[in-house]
């Protein structure tokens, strides 16, 4: 353990502050809403003797169910190892190539079927529907060019940074082709904060595009490019090459130069890959895949590291079973790849399983809120997967919309935060028509795959609420002092789960430490144990769970604000205000909006002598864009002529956030400082 504490000690010290947990639930029990007979007729699952087969005794060897989804190379011989809690190793001794089982395995049934609708932005653009045996070839042409001309090999990390087109799949699948581990960055996170996470998986290499579309600009992207490279090295990063894919072939869609003997345009180079094949390489079950870099409860994002055997199961299974995906569906989940969704839900989970999946560019509201049903409509969609912040933006902007078009959707899926009853009723009576059966699934970056759902052609649902555990999942709910919160209590706690799966992420690269320190040293009463009994994962939710089993998730315990879906940490934001020359202090809340979910109110103090000013506030506002990205805005910068502190100086961020949610501070007289408050509260409202 880091700085010597025992790990109870050092977890419980980081969640002390602030536990949402507590917090009273809003919304009253709803009722539940039936799936149409329709779903049911046509579902994968519908026995719910399946529970029974997933039950804890059986752990682990029920997981031999979601490995053989896929083809091996050589069969595993351990379906997990346990002995060195909490990191677990799933399917041990077994080989195998997630690019294989993702496209070549599928070319003898499906060669001519579309893996992938790749939607442009612009509505007057083609879609491009490219076939499994395209994917394959262009897949290899590219895993060639990375191993020849990269001089990339197994256990490489390579960055990408790409918008949502089908170049992004096609990059990762050839990175896993030949094992290569890939990081993408969200495109919509800045040149700052690609370079910390190439600095952070030391990539020798970083792959971009020059532009693409978005609420109906053309951006220039590889501007950032040349940040995030010159940044990565002054952190000791260098990076050899920029691999620069064009938006449109032939063409240079962007005003940053090209930089000699390191950036190269990729659709150039391919011409000499033409027609090349190379062997996909049989990996170890537990290589890593890829990392996928999230917020936590301390400024550095963490990388974390998901396995390919463990991760790819666990996303396939979850996909055909949750998501109840067929061969002949057409599945759209309009998250973005640059995050954990679309990792798992748009590229390896629906591939595992031949699936269709549309890869949209844009912002589903460009050029209007009727623009996602058109695609659906053209399409043919028949399984829809989103967020509540997309949801919520489309009924705001077209609540009449869904009805105009001519689509169908058979099931429905609702990721990234709680969805409002009311929200929810919209998304199932205009939406999915009344038709679609709708999955509101909890999970995280670092799970995999679903955690918590509804089997959609077997459970009642309920708005607002996810659902159980899913088949081999067993949540719990523990107090602060580790005591079991039973279900229908009508109590909150700190939702957990009491066994590995094979989809959880293998560690926080290059920190193990924190790895055990944030997710299981919280709830572990014996840490030199080596049952994996003793060591429950937490997942930094409060929760709260209803008689019937479902669990309500209440938000965030730690120091993360959830906007739009998307965790960012207080801290990255708060060093990223810092970074203003006159700020001398800064904390970060999260204020409730209609349509994000959360926004952050950013409350910032100056320098002795200095006065506040707009142009201060739009300097600190400028600088958490280029830090981080316009992802985490603040809604608003409040200057202020000192933090609410307790008397041995904290900031009391509790205080801050009643202000900008209009709510009661509560008693403030044991602050060091209380006359402030009303200050504040005269500046912010
Ligand atoms: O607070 C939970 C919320 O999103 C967090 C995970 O965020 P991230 O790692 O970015 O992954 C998002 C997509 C999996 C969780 O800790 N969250 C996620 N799904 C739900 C949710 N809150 C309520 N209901 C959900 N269905």
């Amino acid at each position: 353990m880091s700085e010597g504490k025992s790990p109870r000690h050092a977890a419980e010290q980081e969640s002390a502050d602030v536990s949402e947990a507590e917090i009273a639930v809003h919304w009253p029990e709803e009722d539940y809403v039936l799936p149409a007979g329709q779903f049911i007729a046509q579902a994968y699952l519908t026995n719910p003797g399946v529970f029974e087969r997933f039950s804890l005794d059986r752990f682990p060897e029920c997981f031999k169910e979601f490995a053989d989804l896929l083809d091996w190379y050589k069969y595993w011989e351990t379906t997990v190892d346990t002995s060195a809690p909490p990191f677990w190793r799933w399917f041990v001794g077994g080989r195998i190539n997630a690019c294989h089982n993702c496209v070549d395995r599928h070319l003898a049934a499906y060669r001519n079927k579309t893996a992938i609708h790749f939607v442009p932005e612009p509505e007057h653009e083609a879609v491009h529907h490219l076939t499994y045996q395209e994917l394959f070839v262009r897949v290899n042409e590219l895993a060639a060019l990375l191993r020849e001309f990269c001089d990339l090999k197994a256990g490489d990390r390579v960055t990408l940074h790409m918008p949502m087109v089908a170049e992004l799949p096609i990059t990762m699948l050839a990175c896993a082709r030949i094992g290569v581990i890939h990081s993408q960055v969200f495109s919509g996170f800045s040149g700052t904060a690609c370079a910390e996470r190439i600095a952070d998986s030391e990539s020798r290499l970083l792959i971009t595009m020059d532009a693409y579309h978005r609420s109906g600009e053309l951006l220039d992207h590889k501007e950032k490019a040349d940040i995030a490279v010159a940044e990565a090295a002054s952190a000791g990063q260098q990076v050899e090459k920029v691999l620069i894919w064009q938006r449109y072939p032939g063409k240079y869609s962007s005003a940053a130069r090209l930089v000699k003997g390191r950036d190269v345009i990729l659709n150039d180079v391919l011409a000499g890959f033409r027609g090349r094949r190379v062997e996909p390489e049989p990996m170890p079950a537990e290589a890593p895949l890829f990392l996928m870099y999230t917020s936590g409860t301390t400024g550095r994002p963490k990388g974390c590291q998901h396995s390919t055997g463990g991760y790819l199961s666990y996303v396939a299974w979850t996909s055909k079973y949750i998501q109840d995906i067929h061969p002949e569906d057409v599945y759209w989940c309009m998250a973005d790849i640059g995050w954990i969704t679309g990792h798992s839900y748009i590229v390896y989970g629906p591939l595992a399983l031949a699936a269709s999946s549309v890869v949209y560019e844009g912002v589903p509201t460009w050029p209007d809120a009727g623009r996602p049903w058109r695609i659906a409509e053209s399409l043919g969609v028949n399984i829809f997967h989103t967020s509540p912040t997309a949801i919520r933006a489309l009924r705001r902007n077209g609540p009449d919309e869904p009805a105009k078009y001519n689509y169908h959707f058979k099931h429905m899926t609702t990721v990234g935060e709680p969805i409002e009853p009311e929200v929810w009723k919209w998304y199932h009576r205009e939406v999915g028509k009344g038709e679609a059966v709708i999955v509101d699934t909890w999970w995280q970056t670092e799970n995999g795959g679903f955690l918590c759902s509804t089997l959609p052609g077997i459970h009642p649902m309920k708005p607002g609420s996810t659902g159980p555990g899913i088949p081999g999942i067993h949540p719990v709910i523990f107090d602060e002092e580790g005591k079991e919160i039973p279900a229908g209590s009508g109590k909150a706690g700190n939702i957990c789960i009491r066994n590995p799966w094979p989809g959880i992420f293998q560690t926080v690269w290059k920190d193990p430490d924190r790895y055990v320190r944030q997710y299981y040293a919280r709830y572990c009463k014996n840490p030199d144990s080596k049952d994996w009994r003793d060591w429950p994962y937490m997942a930094g939710d409060g929760a709260m769970q209803a008689a019937d089993g479902y669990f309500r998730i209440l938000g965030r315990i730690d120091d993360v604000i959830n906007v739009s879906g998307h965790r960012l940490g207080t801290k990255e934001i708060e060093s990223a205000a810092l970074l203003v020359s006159e700020v001398a202090e800064a904390a970060v809340v999260p204020v409730a909006d209609e349509v994000k979910g959360k926004v952050p109110d950013l409350y910032v103090s100056l320098k002795p002598g200095l006065l506040p000013s707009t142009k201060i506030a739009n300097k600190v506002s400028a600088a958490v864009v280029s830090q981080i990205g316009a992802i985490a805005r603040p809604h608003r910068v409040v200057i202020v002529p000192d933090m609410p502190k307790t008397r041995s100086g904290k900031i009391m961020r509790r205080v801050l956030a009643a202000i900008s949610n209009r709510q009661e501070p509560g008693d403030v007289s044991t602050l060091a400082n209380p006359e402030v408050v009303e200050r504040i509260r005269a500046l912010a409202t």
